[in-house]
Protein backbone atom coordinates (compact mmCIF):
# COMPACT_ATOMS: atom_id res chain seq x y z
CA UNK A 1 0.00 0.00 0.00
CA UNK A 2 1.16 3.30 -0.94
CA UNK A 3 1.97 5.75 2.17
CA UNK A 4 -0.35 8.74 2.77
CA UNK A 5 0.47 12.09 2.80
CA UNK A 6 0.26 14.76 4.69
CA UNK A 7 0.24 18.37 4.10
CA UNK A 8 -0.61 21.72 6.05
CA UNK A 9 -3.68 23.28 5.11
CA UNK A 10 -3.30 26.22 3.01
CA UNK A 11 -6.27 27.94 4.51
CA UNK A 12 -6.64 30.13 7.52
CA UNK A 13 -9.86 29.41 7.87
CA UNK A 14 -12.16 26.49 6.67
CA UNK A 15 -15.97 26.59 6.49
CA UNK A 16 -17.91 23.51 6.57
CA UNK A 17 -22.16 24.36 6.05
CA UNK A 18 -24.34 21.43 6.10
CA UNK A 19 -25.88 20.68 2.79
CA UNK A 20 -27.38 17.51 3.63
CA UNK A 21 -30.87 16.18 2.83
CA UNK A 22 -31.54 13.14 4.78
CA UNK A 23 -34.50 10.21 3.27
CA UNK A 24 -37.06 11.66 5.15
CA UNK A 25 -36.75 14.94 3.07
CA UNK A 26 -35.15 17.03 6.23
CA UNK A 27 -32.13 18.40 6.90
CA UNK A 28 -29.69 21.15 6.58
CA UNK A 29 -29.78 21.24 2.45
CA UNK A 30 -33.82 21.89 2.98
CA UNK A 31 -33.42 24.52 5.00
CA UNK A 32 -31.21 26.72 2.95
CA UNK A 33 -27.78 24.91 3.54
CA UNK A 34 -26.59 25.58 -0.16
CA UNK A 35 -27.81 29.35 -0.22
CA UNK A 36 -26.02 29.94 3.12
CA UNK A 37 -22.85 28.27 1.65
CA UNK A 38 -22.63 30.17 -1.86
CA UNK A 39 -23.23 33.53 0.59
CA UNK A 40 -20.59 32.86 2.34
CA UNK A 41 -18.21 32.45 -0.92
CA UNK A 42 -19.52 35.44 -2.53
CA UNK A 43 -18.88 37.54 0.87
CA UNK A 44 -15.00 36.23 1.28
CA UNK A 45 -14.68 36.36 -2.34
CA UNK A 46 -15.40 40.06 -2.77
CA UNK A 47 -13.17 40.94 0.72
CA UNK A 48 -10.54 39.45 -1.52
CA UNK A 49 -9.53 36.41 1.31
CA UNK A 50 -8.04 34.14 -0.72
CA UNK A 51 -7.13 31.95 2.36
CA UNK A 52 -10.77 31.37 3.29
CA UNK A 53 -12.45 28.15 2.06
CA UNK A 54 -15.82 27.76 2.10
CA UNK A 55 -17.33 23.72 1.01
CA UNK A 56 -20.57 21.51 1.61
CA UNK A 57 -20.41 18.88 4.49
CA UNK A 58 -22.58 16.10 4.67
CA UNK A 59 -24.89 15.60 8.09
CA UNK A 60 -22.79 17.47 10.98
CA UNK A 61 -25.06 15.35 13.67
CA UNK A 62 -26.99 18.53 14.44
CA UNK A 63 -29.86 17.97 12.68
CA UNK A 64 -32.66 19.50 14.81
CA UNK A 65 -30.59 22.69 14.83
CA UNK A 66 -29.57 23.40 11.41
CA UNK A 67 -28.22 24.94 9.46
CA UNK A 68 -25.27 23.55 10.89
CA UNK A 69 -21.81 25.10 10.47
CA UNK A 70 -18.47 23.92 11.31
CA UNK A 71 -15.32 26.21 11.61
CA UNK A 72 -11.85 25.72 11.36
CA UNK A 73 -9.26 26.12 12.62
CA UNK A 74 -11.46 26.88 15.44
CA UNK A 75 -13.06 24.21 15.28
CA UNK A 76 -16.44 25.40 16.60
CA UNK A 77 -19.68 24.29 15.09
CA UNK A 78 -22.46 26.84 14.91
CA UNK A 79 -26.16 25.93 14.91
CA UNK A 80 -29.26 27.01 13.90
CA UNK A 81 -28.11 29.71 11.45
CA UNK A 82 -29.82 31.75 9.02
CA UNK A 83 -29.21 32.44 5.27
CA UNK A 84 -30.50 36.27 6.04
CA UNK A 85 -28.45 38.95 7.30
CA UNK A 86 -26.03 36.37 7.40
CA UNK A 87 -21.68 37.91 7.95
CA UNK A 88 -18.92 36.31 7.47
CA UNK A 89 -17.01 38.04 10.12
CA UNK A 90 -19.28 36.23 12.56
CA UNK A 91 -17.58 32.62 11.46
S1 LIG B 1 -28.54 17.33 8.21
FE1 LIG B 1 -27.28 19.04 8.75
S2 LIG B 1 -26.46 18.50 10.67
FE2 LIG B 1 -27.58 16.73 10.06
Amino acid sequence: MKEMKIVKTPYEKHIFVCCNVKADGTGCGTRGGEELRVELKKQGLEKGLTKLRVNRSGCLGFCEESIAVAVYPEGKFMLDVKVEGVRLEDF
